[in-house]
């Protein structure tokens, strides 16, 4: 699904350079390159606080623990997404409210969240999911209307930008009260091995947290609040001080390939492919996912398969039927949406390196199949 291999021959003078800067200084936890990449992405995201972090799971973990929710506290988010959003939600004993995605863009559902509100409601987590931005003025109206904190899950769509009705636009992840972003390698601005980071435009809340990641602590053994020990490696900040630079670039590349792919596939019957007017800075294209509608979606992913092109479904199951996230209080007639994307949703390799020859080999070997 991703060639990171392609991508590193590529930036590997500059990689080198920076990962033996820090073999030479010998400071592989908190080190300056770590400083450097806090600061070039504060600059980056227009966002007053970077704190990095160990991934992207404790990103979200950590942002909730600096807001002081309380067990019970309910959290909507959405159904359709990875499982780490629901889990932390779950491990800091606050009460998962799953709500269904809409059809076009796959993110949470406006009316869903507005259905889901109890006065037991303390906060929403939109997912930016696949790399479209969630629609945030929507829903930073609904927070503000109902006093909920939004923490955003822009762990698929770093460099996104949200459009506001007033023309202004802001990153992903910059919107809500906190927002937390996951640096694994196949991310949009992925590290060799893990890592997160938290962002946030509150003093009081940035503060907080870089206490949370360090175990509590301020000063040195005085732990003022219950922390976690999660740290972004100077290693991995070296690694993602080579590629923020390029994140533009590489962003620029994914919408390329998606819209090389979307032309291939326009107007067939049994495909609908990310819209068009999608296809711009609002959608960083984490993945590029199809639905395969009235024909064998599982069949076409073999048939891919078998020519050897990666593909997978990102999500299979909804999260309401995961067997740890289940609870009587969901019923079925909630999540037509989620519901259905899982039987039709198939995602394409997706990744900076994509060239034409790859690109049609891939479209042609969709459309063979589909006819
Ligand atoms: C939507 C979403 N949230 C959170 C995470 C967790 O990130 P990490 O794997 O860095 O813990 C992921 C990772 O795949 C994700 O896709």
């Amino acid at each position: 699904m991703v060639d990171l291999k392609s991508q590193y021959e590529k930036i590997k003078d500059s990689v080198n350079v920076y990962i033996q800067e820090v073999l030479d200084t010998n400071t592989y936890i908190n080190g300056p390159q770590v400083h450097q990449f806090q600061k070039s992405l504060e600059e980056y995201l227009d966002v007053k606080h970077v704190i990095p972090c160990a991934n992207g799971t404790d990103a979200l973990q950590i942002a909730m623990m600096g807001l002081d929710l309380k067990p019970g506290d309910e959290v909507i988010t959405a159904d359709f997404t990875f499982a780490a959003t629901v889990e932390v939600i779950a491990l800091l004993q606050l009460t998962p409210v799953l709500v269904d995605v809409d059809m076009f863009n796959m993110n949470i559902s406006i009316e869903g969240i507005k259905k889901a509100i109890t006065p037991k409601t303390k906060a929403i987590v939109p997912v930016h999911l696949f790399g479209r931005a969630a629609n945030m003025e929507a829903i930073m109206a609904i927070a503000k209307e109902y006093k909920l904190y939004v923490i955003e899950d822009n762990a698929q769509a770093i460099g996104a930008n949200c459009k506001f009705s007033d023309g202004t636009k802001k990153k992903a992840g910059t919107i809500g009260h906190v927002g937390a972003t996951s640096f694994f390698p196949s991310k949009n601005l992925g590290c060799y091995g893990d890592g997160g980071a938290i962002f946030t435009n509150d003093d009081a809340l940035a503060h907080k947290l870089r206490g949370i990641v360090n175990h509590g602590m301020y000063e040195r053994y005085h732990h003022d609040v219950v922390g976690v020990n999660s740290r972004l490696d100077s290693i991995q900040a070296a690694v993602l001080n080579a590629k923020l630079p390029l994140l533009d670039e590489y962003s620029k590349a994914r919408q390329d390939a998606a819209r090389k792919y979307s032309t291939a596939f326009e107007g067939h019957k049994n495909i609908v492919a990310p819209s068009i007017c999608s296809i711009c800075d609002c959608h960083v294209f984490h993945q590029y996912t199809l639905r395969i509608i009235d024909a064998d979606r599982n069949g076409l992913m073999q048939h891919l398969l078998d020519k050897g092109i990666p593909c997978a479904i990102y999500y299979p199951i909804p999260l309401h039927s995961q067997k740890a996230y289940a609870d009587s209080r969901y019923k079925e007639e909630n999540f037509p949406v989620t519901n259905q994307l899982v039987t039709e949703v198939l995602s394409l390799p997706m990744h900076t390196e994509l060239d034409d020859e790859q690109i049609k080999f891939i479209t042609d070997s969709v459309l063979e199949y589909l006819g």
